[in-house]
């Protein structure tokens, strides 16, 4: 197995780098054994390259550090970070289930051969399309985010379906405002007094049983502090055999930053449970992000450089790939993949879109690139495959697996038939559907 080569200084690089990252003498980077530029000139570029055996590690040590703390336990992925048929059976390999959102989530879990049993089904918009489909498919849990629901549910289900009901326990995660969700004001779930009315009206539902409750906080917590209050919170509502602490653990995206670990994490958790919840409590978590970021890396072609203040490196992709970075401000890492430790003064890696917000790295310390050089922005591998779109016609990535100096292509990339394929040819354009 190839580990993190002594060439990759110890330290927070490594700690942004997936876990088999290596660095040979001549400054090769290779991931699972595989150099990057032979990937990028095997696969093209822009590519997203995942780290196979640092997802395994990952799934097994959230695995581990839950159950040897509260055995009754469940690690359930947030596919939403990286919904692929690939990775939906990668996890369920690793005895990971699957937190998904809508149908297209489903679908692909179950075409990934995800256990119906271990899918947690959410949304704060779920049609009845979108139940019935759930229902139908043996969803192990669906996750009530409002009134609404709850009744299109009941009206729905026929045999018995396990629910949760989703708290908004108003504990604030200091996180970017888009991806927090637990506060006041927030979209998602009911405020702790009608989260008891659900309660009340599901222990009087013929076909609803009430499994127990679910809260999701945000994304991108850089402390554990909040879910300690918001475990306090829910466990006002009354005793319950399943608690859903959802996700948001953060994540380590450049050398100068520091997040809590996943051991960290899930002690926090879990000393918050033994300290509010019932012992006999069945605890479920649902990290997307920390389960996925690290694994992944994005490289690209330079296409242009021009030099002057600022020097702009353009690359063959950008927003079309990442959107963490214009959605969120998220700062990531870039590395030149041939060399791969070597800096530079302070460049702006740019992409190929038609906006000046199009930046993947502001500032980002390469060394000298020239056109047709590879370079990689690491941590790309939560959330950036899911927002991947055709802005400016580009063709979305393919996604390349790396493991033990082997690579295998899981979703190829897109063509420009694909990019044709839904339009309805002006020729025989399909007149407007009448009104019945
Ligand atoms: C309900 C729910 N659970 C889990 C997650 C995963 O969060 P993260 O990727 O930050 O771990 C999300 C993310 O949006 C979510 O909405």
């Amino acid at each position: 197995m190839v580990q993190t080569g002594p060439s990759v200084p110890d330290g927070q690089l490594a700690d942004v780098l997936p876990p088999t990252a290596d660095v040979d003498a001549d400054g090769h980077l290779s991931i699972g054994g595989c150099r990057l530029s032979d990937l990028a000139d095997a696969y093209g570029t822009p590519a997203y390259v995942l780290d196979e055996e640092g997802l395994r590690r990952q799934a097994r040590r959230f695995r581990h550090e839950l159950e040897r703390r509260w055995p009754s336990s469940r690690v359930v992925f947030a596919s939403k970070a990286f919904p692929s048929t690939a990775i939906y059976r990668l996890m369920a390999e690793e005895g990971v289930g699957a937190d998904v959102a809508g149908a297209g989530e489903l679908a692909m879990a179950l075409a990934g051969g995800m256990d119906p049993a271990s899918i947690i089904v959410h949304g704060n918009a779920k049609t009845d399309a979108e139940l019935r489909m759930a229902v139908e498919a043996g969803a192990g849990l669906v996750v009530i985010d409002n009134f609404d629901e709850l009744d299109r549910l009941e009206a729905i289900v026929t045999g018995e379906q396990g629910v949760l009901v989703r708290v908004l326990p108003s504990v604030h995660p200091h996180t970017h405002d888009a991806i927090s969700t637990g506060q006041q004001g927030s979209k998602f779930g009911l405020p702790l007094p009608e989260a008891a009315a659900a309660i009340s009206r599901l222990r009087l539902s013929d076909h609803l049983r009430l499994d127990g409750l679910h809260f999701h906080l945000g994304s991108q917590i850089l402390d554990t502090a909040p879910w300690a209050v918001a475990v306090e919170r829910v466990a006002a509502l009354g005793d319950f055999d399943v608690y859903d602490l959802g996700g948001g653990l953060g994540v380590t995206y450049t050398r100068d930053q520091s997040c809590p670990s996943v051991e960290a994490w899930v002690g926090a958790l879990t000393d918050a449970a033994r300290r509010h919840l019932p012992a006999s409590a069945t605890l479920v978590i649902e990290p997307g992000r920390s389960m996925v970021a690290r694994a992944g890396m994005t490289v690209y072609r330079v296409v242009s450089v021009k030099r002057g203040e600022p020097t702009f490196v353009a690359v063959d992709g950008g927003m079309g790939d990442n959107l963490e970075v214009s959605l969120y401000g998220q700062v990531f890492e870039a590395l030149a993949v041939d060399d791969a430790l070597a800096t530079g003064p302070p460049v702006e890696l740019v992409g190929r879109h038609c906006e000046s917000g199009d930046r993947l790295v502001s500032g980002a310390l390469l060394p000298h690139l020239v056109p047709g050089d590879v370079v990689a922005v690491a941590a790309t591998g939560a959330y950036c495959f899911t927002m991947a779109n055709n802005y400016n016609g580009a063709l979305r990535p393919p996604v390349v697996l790396c493991r033990d100096g082997q690579s295998r292509l899981v979703v190829r990339r897109e063509t420009i038939e694909d990019l044709l394929r839904r339009d309805v040819p002006t020729t025989q354009a399909a007149k407007a559907p009448t009104a019945p």
